[in-house]
């Protein structure tokens, strides 16, 4: 949702350290940023609504660069619209402390009318400042900052990671809390640090501690970080390394995050799959406990829940794993599944597939899930991330830092993990034999040149051309069934994300019983369509399209789809098991050329933040 950074260094420039974070952190949230710092004991704040760039320039003018300590945020608006008083830091009344926050405090309107009953003014529409008044009091009164921060914290009911800074403190201090949302804290040669993602510490140190649900962190040059609980009981919090490069938090030569996640996708798919595959055995080895024979065959069902375009891997997931181990798979929403109170069945596994690892819903669900018996399991794509520090078990993806709002690379190692699942359950449950086993595994060996044919010039600029010719077209239906249903969803998905253009996602079979009232030559329909059981079925609801004048774009490697299209994009042949991977593909670059060509904000769609930590 929102990104917070802070740190206090050795020599000054802390502004240029919060910046650096923030520019890292903006794909969190983009609609205001700010930053509080401490010089000689007195808070500076500047905040401006708008993307970044307003900020660093309204900072260019140099007079806080002398600053060591400080704090920042860039924002998602929840309470209050974007606007330079809605934007982080708050202060209370008086100025003595300035805080950031990220995520949603329940109750505040009960805590803004007992303030503003004391006398308080508010300057802002934020759930936010009633912390910063909150913390102010208990300054006020004496207190120090750690102990007014967790006094505080003791009223609040809600979601948040927070960070506060004070005046007139002995030497800079910064204290932060979570509760919900990520926090991460570093101590560097350099300097103290903390971030709402790892991405803007690993500029400074790799070992980072990952901060619990309750905890509060002081953080002073010269001191080990001190974390405590609430009730200040001192805590240990173990100090994990991050292999993540800071290198691969750039965008290298791509105009996009996007595009660059994009043609990532043939390592990301080695990264995640080559080293755990065992050929001999036609098998997958995770390398971690929970998914030996004993535990995957005590599993009777599975319930896969998850949101966006983590969902549609869940959806493939279902294929894949009933298809290939004959385990029934539910999968849901995780925003319905928390509320529609759920029965699971006996030895049902939980299994919660996420990029971030930290969606409120997929955790909230996952939790559910736990409450009523289930063991958990997650595909996920963040270490130390909440998911994976509550999952029973879990399949890293090794995507990478994802930056781009619109998730491409996290998908396919979606993808790819469920299908490393679904062997390894096929295998354990003995539904797939050695040689099927193998042959499975042998295929996904194969994908790599494929997925690379897909992002050579010729197929990229193919691409390009349908974009172009589409452009204005009035709305877009994406069609595709089986395995290949859900990349019709996620096609629309990213269509819808990123091009701010009405696209609908369909089981092909199912469009007669409806959509098919939208057909005409201003409605563009992409049908997913690989060689296989289903293809001929596709066909002739392609037909269909055709005899109302649908203008058709066919995807995949059915070649007699294509000979029926007016366009096309011609996908290499492959196992139908692994054929989303591929097809995904095409689908995910006519949503980035189309919003290019619109000249519209790729990496940073309106509305929208990469991770979504509140309901
Ligand atoms: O971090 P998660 O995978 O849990 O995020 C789930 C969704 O919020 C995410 O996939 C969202 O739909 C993306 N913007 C899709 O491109």
């Amino acid at each position: 949702m929102c990104g917070v950074v802070g740190a206090i260094q050795r020599g000054g420039g802390v502004v240029e350290t919060l910046l650096q974070g923030l520019r890292l952190l903006e794909y969190r949230g983009y609609d205001s940023a700010g930053v509080a710092v401490l010089e000689a004991g007195a808070i500076s704040i500047r905040r401006k609504a708008g993307r970044l760039e307003r900020l660093e320039h309204s900072l260019s003018d140099g007079t806080l660069s002398g600053a060591r300590a400080g704090i920042g945020h860039t924002r998602w608006a929840t309470h209050g619209p974007p606007s330079d008083e809605n934007a982080h830091p708050h202060t209370d009344a008086e100025g003595r402390v300035a805080l950031v926050h990220n995520g949603v405090i329940e109750n505040w309107a009960e805590l803004r009318a007992e303030l503003e009953a004391a006398g308080v003014r508010f300057a802002s529409d934020t759930d936010t400042e009633v912390l910063a008044h909150l913390v102010g009091r208990e300054v006020a009164r004496g207190r120090e900052l750690p102990d007014a921060v967790r006094a505080s914290l003791a009223r609040v009911r809600g979601y948040y990671a927070i960070a506060a800074l004070a005046q007139g403190e002995r030497g800079p201090r910064i204290v932060c809390a979570r509760s919900g949302p990520p926090l991460a804290v570093a101590a560097g040669p350099d300097g103290v640090y903390l971030a709402s993602d790892v991405l803007a510490l690993i500029a400074h140190t790799r070992d980072v501690v990952f901060l619990e649900d309750g905890d509060v962190c002081e953080l002073e040059l010269g001191r080990p970080l001190r974390v405590t609980r609430i009730d200040g009981t001192v805590v240990d919090r173990p100090t994990r390394r991050v292999e993540w490069d800071p290198e691969s938090a750039g965008k290298g030569s791509f105009p996009h995050y996007m595009l660059k996640e994009i043609h990532e996708q043939p390592d990301v798919l080695a990264r995640t799959a080559f080293d755990r595959l065992r050929l001999d055995k036609g098998d997958v080895d995770f390398g971690v406990p929970g998914f030996g024979d004993h535990e995957l065959r005590a599993i009777d069902r599975i319930q896969v829940v998850a949101c966006g375009t983590a969902l549609h891997a869940g959806w493939i997931a279902r294929y894949l794993i009933e298809g290939l181990a004959r385990i029934p798979v539910d999968v849901d929403y995780a925003s319905e599944f928390r509320y529609r109170d759920p029965v699971l069945a006996h030895n049902t596994l939980a299994l919660a597939i996420s990029q971030s690892g930290e969606t409120a819903d997929t955790l909230a669900a996952l939790r559910l899930a736990k409450t009523l018996g289930a063991r958990t399991a997650a595909i996920c794509n963040v270490v130390g991330s909440t998911l994976v520090r509550e999952s029973q078990a879990t399949i890293l993806t090794h995507a990478g830092p994802e930056i781009g709002v619109a998730s491409t690379k996290a998908f396919v190692a979606q993808v790819v993990a469920a299908f490393l699942f679904a062997v390894r359950l096929g295998r354990a449950r003995g539904v797939l034999s050695l040689a099927q086993g193998k042959e499975l595994v042998s295929e996904l060996r194969l994908l790599r040149p494929k997925m690379e044919s897909l992002l050579g010039e010729r197929a990229v600029s193919e691409v390009r051309d349908i974009a172009q010719k589409n452009r204005s077209q009035r709305g877009f239906l994406f069609l595709g069934r089986g395995i290949n249903y859900p990349i019709a969803l996620e096609g629309a998905l990213k269509l819808k994300e990123i091009s701010y253009v009405h696209a609908e996602g369909y089981p092909a079979g199912e469009m007669k019983h409806g959509p098919i009232a939208l057909i005409d030559p201003e409605m563009s329909i992409l049908v997913v369509n690989s060689a296989g059981p289903l293809a001929e079925k596709v066909r002739s609801n392609l037909e269909q399209v055709r005899a109302r004048g649908g203008h058709v774009i066919a995807i995949g490697s059915d070649r007699e789809s294509i000979a029926q299209s007016d366009e096309h994009v011609l996908v290499p042949e492959c196992s139908e098991w692994l054929s989303p991977i591929l097809n995904v593909i095409p689908l995910q670059l006519v949503a980035y050329h189309m919003a290019d060509l619109k000249g519209l904000d790729i990496d940073k769609p309106r509305n929208l933040a990469k991770s979504v930590t509140v309901e």
